[in-house]
């Protein structure tokens, strides 16, 4: 799925965010600046949250909400981390949690989407892998796109 602005991206967030069912892990991957960020803002605009409070975290790795939990582990050194971090309580959480950088969740947590961003220079494109395969079917329709990618 390919968005040509920060607009349409976060249009993007908003739409994945309301198809994602309570307790939800999002694991956004790409280099820097593709845009998860930025598609965190969607999300975060779905569940009612401001989208300008949403930042990238610089020192904190989580960003806890009343409904949204947003995690960055760009700085994460090794899963054993995710410990301190209060990682275990995010499993029976009944919020989303949203992960930059998320990809080594996906041996851990079982009830996750996948979102993988790349650079198009200027446009973004976004390959999303829903392990159940309904979040494609529904994006594609409802996003107007026709490159998503169910794997
Ligand atoms: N189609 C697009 N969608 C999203 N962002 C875009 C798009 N085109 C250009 N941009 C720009 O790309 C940048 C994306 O920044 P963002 O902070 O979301 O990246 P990130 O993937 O979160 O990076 P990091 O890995 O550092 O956290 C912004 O400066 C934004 O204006
Ligand atoms: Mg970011």
């Amino acid at each position: 799925m390919v968005t040509r602005s920060e607009e349409e991206t976060v249009r993007l967030g908003r739409l994945i965010a309301s198809h994602l069912p309570p307790g939800s892990f999002l694991l956004l991957s790409g280099e820097l600046g593709c845009g998860k960020t930025v598609l965190v803002r969607g999300v975060a605009e779905a569940l009612g949250i401001p989208p300008d409070e949403i930042s990238s975290p610089s020192f904190n790795i989580v960003h806890e909400y009343d409904n949204l939990v947003h995690v960055d582990l760009y700085r994460l050194e090794a899963l054993e981390q995710l410990e301190d971090l209060g990682f275990e309580d995010f499993l029976t959480d009944e919020r989303i949690k949203v992960v930059e950088w998320g990809k080594p969740l996906k041996e851990i947590v079982e009830n996750f989407v996948e979102v993988e961003c790349r650079d198009r220079g200027g446009e973004r494109e976004f390959t999303i892998c829903d392990p159940k395969g309904k979040i494609c079917r529904l994006l594609k329709t409802e996003f107007g796109g026709t490159d998503v990618e169910n794997s």
